[in-house]
């Protein structure tokens, strides 16, 4: 089983434990936080089984997703989460999603945390192709992926059903060949 430990400057990566429940519900639980996801906040008991889940895959072989804690460098506290899965008839391609903690938002961290998940997708997992999609509304999102490195590739139109209706993805990616590590 491979485990995940990948340290930034100021952000670090590591595998998500039941320890990390409540920190992880502080995002995926926050009405600010998943205002551009496709899904409702979700409850503690959802976190929950989102958490059982991710341990159960850890340990699958081939491993193809990877839930993380984002750590703070310096404190070591659960400041986000980030998630990587590769597609397994793909299996040079992985899909990334994260997110911060409100409290954490606007000082980079969010840049850094994607420069991380590159880095990690790329020299530790051997990727060749890394993409996400964001909410077309999701500025902040869109000027991490950019600023990492993550060109524009276009609209997936209707891509995610939502509480909301239909929602089109804008898609960024990176390539390892192209991959410029900042
Ligand atoms: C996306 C997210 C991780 C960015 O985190 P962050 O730490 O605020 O990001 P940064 O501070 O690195 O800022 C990234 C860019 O967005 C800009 N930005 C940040 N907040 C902004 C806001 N509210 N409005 C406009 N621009 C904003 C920053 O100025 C920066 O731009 P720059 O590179 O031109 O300076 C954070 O907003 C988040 O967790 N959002 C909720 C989850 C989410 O949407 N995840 C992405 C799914 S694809």
């Amino acid at each position: 089983m491979r485990r995940v430990v990948c340290e930034g400057e100021r952000v670090c990566l590591r595998d998500v434990t039941e320890a990390d429940i409540a920190a992880l519900h502080g995002v995926y639980g926050h009405p600010v936080a998943t205002q551009h996801a496709p899904f409702a906040p979700r409850s503690l008991q959802e976190v929950t089984g989102l958490v059982e889940e991710a341990v159960r895959a850890a340990a699958a072989e081939p491993r193809l997703l990877y839930v993380l804690a984002v750590l703070d460098a310096g404190r070591r506290d659960v400041v986000g989460v980030a998630r990587l899965r590769i597609e397994a008839e793909l299996p040079h391609s992985a899909e990334i999603g994260f997110g911060l903690h409100p409290e954490q938002w606007g000082r980079g961290i969010g840049t850094d945390l994607v420069r991380l998940l590159l880095s990690f997708g790329f020299k530790q997992l051997g990727l060749h192709r890394i993409w996400g999609a964001r909410s077309p509304a999701n500025l902040p999102a869109q000027l991490a992926m950019l600023t990492a490195g993550m060109v524009e590739e276009g609209r997936i139109r209707h891509h995610l059903p939502t509480p909301n209706g239909w929602r089109d993805s804008i898609v960024h990616s990176a390539l390892e060949d192209e991959w410029v590590e900042r």
